[in-house]
């Protein structure tokens, strides 16, 4: 029985698309190389999610892999980034404890402590499914890999587990680049690091991939989408919480519907689903193969209030969890804001000045001056440099117990002058709101081959990869390897080349072999130089999905082929 996996696995490494790293010396789990087709496909994907968002007004930056101790401490990734571990104390076999749990008794632990799944394990005396042995205490390891900036161990840093945080760290200076206007995006494609405990699925699961991530920054009090029309008939398939719950299945509503049914909180979020969908779409995922999960609150990381999964279909896995829209509120800024003391606040202009209430405090210096001594004139000042809350809470205390204690002094509600005044004011700062679409590429680039990879009814297998997307767009074939076939294809490759596509010129074994060299690859068009061509000045091009071929003029391949392959 043909069986896809194998074969995509087989064909990965064979014709230089991705690999296990490291082969020579035994491999490494969770790495990938990505071979010459391989790589080429990769950065169209990341070509394509670029140019979208570049569409959307989004601007890009690069910051570094390896980051200071400071930042994740900050982010909550040092205290809220780990994963529970198990070892069995026979074999020294290592294991996902919330895993072992679930998959051998069924019991949902998310979120337990470290005790509380050792005594599961006790209890149910669970064993090390390789040997049978007897297994530790559940310890939490951080997946975050650690290293040192400089000769010393004394700086630690890590390498990145989200390329987001070289986005929030730089927000004061984005915000100036964003003339202190919301909402803005920017986004940076990179390397992200994680140190799985087991990645066993292939390219799913790996130590070391590509991220692409917007980060969105918002008045969290303007939640309305401005192009939202655009988009309001775009049909989602979306699997909120409540049927995952009651086993209810998916709905496919519009955007414009899953707003109003309140299966999304706002436009703003309805929106960026959308966006998600269509670049899927372009890169080449089938659209019934896409679908959009909301995470159980359990699952959401540490700084998300709601995130929904596009997820898409893999024969293999299952749905696989392929980007993140994450709502991360102010989260990031504000803990930020707070570790580095910098001012990650936004001043947001009123469209008509406010009249606001406003509490004036101070002493009444005629009456405390002798009680306060030398005391009074700092006081006072101190009260004056009172926040609003602060001077609330003072007052409130005066009206509830007559009294309060200042420095040590005992003050009465006489010893305050106390009035309400009214001020204008023309905006506030605010810290913003964070909507963060969140793009893996290694997962989208093996689901796009496995879901290319196609069988017709004679056996034929191939890769059925949209046009644009294929590594090798052209493949130029002389039908046999002699003069003049084989000089006037050379010149049409090099034509081609210097037209901007990926082409490649091939004279070796007959017309069928190299016509299933391509196929297996996904080269959209083969075009070949026959017999008749040196008299009628035509080449065919055959096209990789039918097979049917058209005769064209030489000179009008370059065109033909673009609007073939590009639309
Ligand atoms: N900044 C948010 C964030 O990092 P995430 O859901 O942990 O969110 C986003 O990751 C995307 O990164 C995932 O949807 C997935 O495509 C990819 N990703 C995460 N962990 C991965 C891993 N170990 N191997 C491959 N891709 C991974």
């Amino acid at each position: 029985k043909f069986d896809k996996y194998e074969y995509l696995q087989d064909l990965m490494r064979r014709r230089g698309f991705a690999w296990g790293s490291f082969e020579i010396y035994g491999g490494s789990r969770g790495f990938y190389d990505y071979g010459p087709l391989g790589a080429t496909i990769k950065r169209k994907i990341e070509r394509k999610i670029r140019e979208a968002f570049i569409r959307e007004g989004f601007f890009e930056i690069e910051t570094p892999d390896i980051t200071p101790e400071q930042v994740f401490i900050a982010s909550g990734h040092v205290e809220k980034f780990v994963d529970p571990l198990v070892e069995c104390k026979k074999c020294g076999a290592r294991f996902r404890a919330d895993h072992l749990i679930e998959e051998a008794l069924g019991i949902d632990v998310e979120g337990k402590s470290a005790e509380e799944m050792t005594k599961i394990i006790r209890e149910h005396n669970l064993r090390c499914p390789e040997c049978g042995g007897e297994l530790s205490d559940v310890w939490y390891f951080n997946l975050m890999f650690e290293t040192y900036i400089g000769p010393y161990k004394d700086k630690k840093a890590y390498l990145r587990p989200e390329t987001a945080q070289g986005i929030f760290v730089n927000f004061k200076r984005l915000n100036a680049f964003a003339r202190n206007k919301l909402p803005f995006g920017v986004f940076q494609i990179g390397k992200a690091y994680r140190n799985e405990i087991s990645p066993r699925q292939g390219m799913i699961r790996l130590r070391e991939f590509t991220q692409a991530e917007v980060e969105i920054f918002f008045n969290p009090n303007e939640t309305e989408h401005p192009h939202f029309d655009e988009v309001k008939d775009e049909n989602l398939r979306l699997y909120p919480i409540e049927h995952q719950l009651k086993d209810l299945g998916m709905i496919e509503v519009t955007a414009e519907e899953a707003v109003k049914k309140g299966y999304l909180m706002n436009t703003f979020f309805a929106y960026y689903l959308v966006m998600i969908k269509r670049i899927l779409l372009d890169i080449g995922i089938p659209e019934d193969k896409i679908r959009f999960r909301q995470q159980l609150p359990e699952e959401r990381a540490h700084y998300s209030a709601d995130t929904w999964d596009a997820e898409i279909y893999s024969e293999r896995f299952g749905w696989v969890e392929c980007v993140g829209l994450a709502y991360r509120t102010d989260y990031d800024l504000s803990r930020h804001m707070k570790m580095s003391g910098a001012d990650l606040t936004v001043m947001i202009h009123y469209d008509k000045p406010k009249i606001v209430k406003k509490l004036q405090v101070s002493l009444n210096m005629k009456r405390v001056g002798p009680k306060l001594k030398g005391d009074a004139k700092k006081i006072n000042e101190n009260i004056k440099s009172m926040s609003q809350e602060e001077l609330k809470a003072l007052v409130k205390e005066l009206e509830e117990k007559g009294k309060v204690i200042i420095d040590g002094y005992e003050l009465e509600k006489d010893d305050f002058i106390i009035k309400e005044v009214e001020e204008k004011i023309t905006g506030e700062k605010i810290v913003p709101h964070v909507l963060e679409p969140s793009f893996g590429i290694d997962r989208p680039f093996y689901l796009l081959l496995e879901n290319s990879l196609a069988v017709d009814e004679d056996g034929r297998v191939y890769l059925k990869i949209k046009k644009d997307m294929a590594p090798i767009e052209v493949a130029v074939l002389p039908l046999v390897a002699k003069e003049p076939l084989t000089s006037i294809a050379y010149d049409i490759y090099r034509t081609l080349q210097k037209e901007g596509f990926i082409v490649v010129y091939d004279e070796k074994d007959s017309i069928g072999k190299r016509y299933m060299r391509y196929d297996e690859i996904g080269t959209p068009y083969c075009v070949t130089i026959d017999n008749q061509t040196p008299e009628d000045g035509m080449v065919t091009i055959r096209d990789r999905d039918t097979r049917e071929q058209i005769r064209v003029k030489i000179e009008e391949l370059p065109r033909k082929l673009r609007e073939l392959i590009f639309g």
